[in-house]
């Protein structure tokens, strides 16, 4: 049924790329999402699959373990993945497109050699930036590092870290200088067993597979040379790789919305209510057609996004509206596939209410909807005054 979207301007690789993603997904996570919803827990075996299957260092080079692929491949199986399990999409998203993509863009050689293989191979990372008092406000962050001989010293706490229940490599940003405001900010890499402490895990609306995790650094010591491109330019990264990120979770967001649609409307053409297929109706057809217009207008300002990265054009306007369109048409999709379906869609057993409690967290996750269009109106207000 996803033969409906046309943007057909995908590489033999990125193809090849998206028919194994869909081959894993149907096989391998399909068959585990009910139960990994109702234990709000990931299957390690679908983490060991992701590596296996060379889905978690799709950019990365090939002398590091990765599949050289490009951003669009990324994004491919992001919205592959997402069809099936919103949650596995947005682990192989954040270890991808976040995590790698900082150790590609800001590692020193050293560091690359080091760390990369093993994101490529077997260990998950995550991306800690936000904090109980600090999210949209990301900059104001209140963990601190210091430097003591040949370490840095990390104190403070951080909220809402995606994979970090089962990740074993951290990204942190810490503020080595406050009174320099957010140009004290720094990127350090972390290992769990530096002594990372894992606290509350969330209970969640959606994405419940998925972990999302408050850390505590308790003078958490972390070697120098594990600090990520310059000191006090922390910042720059962590906003430079959401600038990409956001553009994965557009990726998320299209996937969901197109696995809600392929679920639901073929029922509508097999139930009969008045002597008639229920999707036949005008009244539900042009909600169905709507939602495909829909569906593909996020998806062409995704993958719009994705090949103007690629091709080293600006894209954080362009990654902005992709991520504010998709969240909102996710949204709107997987409700009204919930509707379509009748009495059967607001059960658990279909899958169908899932997309929707899945689909809530794209207005939220990697800049709020409301940060989204912040971004874009300054472009406009730049471009316009
Ligand atoms: N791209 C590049 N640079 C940007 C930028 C952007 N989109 N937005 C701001 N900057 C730069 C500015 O140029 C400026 O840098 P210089 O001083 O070097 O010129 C600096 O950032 C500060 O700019 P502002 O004063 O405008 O920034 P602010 O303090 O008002 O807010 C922000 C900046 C924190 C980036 C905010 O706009 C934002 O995006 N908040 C959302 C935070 C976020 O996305 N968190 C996601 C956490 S990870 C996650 O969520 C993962 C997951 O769920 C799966
Ligand atoms: P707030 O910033 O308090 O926002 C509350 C409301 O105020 C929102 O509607 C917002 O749009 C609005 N608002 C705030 N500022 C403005 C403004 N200037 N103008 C207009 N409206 C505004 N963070 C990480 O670092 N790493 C992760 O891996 C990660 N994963 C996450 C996973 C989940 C499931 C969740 C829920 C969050 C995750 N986050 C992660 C954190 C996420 O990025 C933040 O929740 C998000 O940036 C919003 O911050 P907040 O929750 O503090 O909301």
């Amino acid at each position: 049924q996803s033969g409906l979207n046309s943007l057909d301007t995908f590489t033999e690789e990125e193809q090849m790329l998206r028919e194994t993603v869909q081959r894993f997904a149907q096989d391998v996570v399909a068959p585990k999402v009910r139960d990994m919803d109702e234990n709000e827990m990931m299957d390690p075996s679908i983490i060991k699959g992701l590596f296996e299957q060379g889905l978690m260092g799709i950019e990365t080079s090939a002398d590091h373990g990765g599949a050289e692929s490009s951003f669009t491949a990324a994004i491919i199986a992001i919205e592959e993945l997402a069809k099936v399990d919103p949650s596995v999409s947005v682990m192989c998203d954040v270890h991808n497109t976040l995590v790698n993509t900082v150790l590609r863009k800001y590692g020193t050689k050293e560091q690359q050699d080091k760390w990369l293989p093993q994101l490529a191979e077997s260990k998950l990372g995550c991306f800690c930036l936000s904090e109980p008092a600090s999210g949209s406000d990301a900059f104001a962050m209140q963990t601190r590092a210091k430097l003591e001989g040949d370490h840095w010293v990390i104190n403070g706490s951080k909220m809402w870290i995606t994979n970090s229940h089962e990740a074993e490599i951290f990204l942190i940003f810490a503020n080595i200088d406050p009174s320099k405001g957010y140009k004290g900010i720094t990127c350090f890499i972390a290992t769990k067993d530096m002594g990372i402490e894992i606290a509350k895990k969330e209970q969640k609306l959606g994405i419940r597979a998925s972990s999302t995790c408050t850390l505590n650094f308790d003078d958490l010591k972390v070697p120098a040379e594990n600090v990520l491109g310059e000191v006090g330019k922390g910042y720059k990264i962590a906003i430079e790789i959401l600038n990409e990120g956001r553009i994965g979770i557009a990726a998320q967001m299209i996937g969901l919305a197109q696995g809600a649609f392929d679920k639901s409307v073929p029922y509508t053409y097999q139930r009969s209510q008045f002597g008639q297929p229920v999707g036949t109706f005008q009244g539900m057809a042009f909600q169905i057609a709507e939602a495909a217009v829909q569906i593909e207008s996020a998806r062409l300002l995704t993958y719009n996004a994705a090949r103007r990265k690629d091709e080293g054009k600006d894209f954080t306007k362009e990654a902005a509206m992709a991520k504010y369109w998709s969240s909102v048409v996710a949204q709107k999709v997987a409700g009204s596939a919930i509707e379509w379906a009748g009495g059967v869609g607001f059960t658990r057993e279909t899958g169908i209410e899932k997309y929707w409690r899945d689909s809530k967290i794209g207005a939220i996750y990697e800049g709020t909807s409301n940060i989204q269009l912040q971004t874009i109106a300054k472009f406009i207000q730049k471009e316009y005054s």
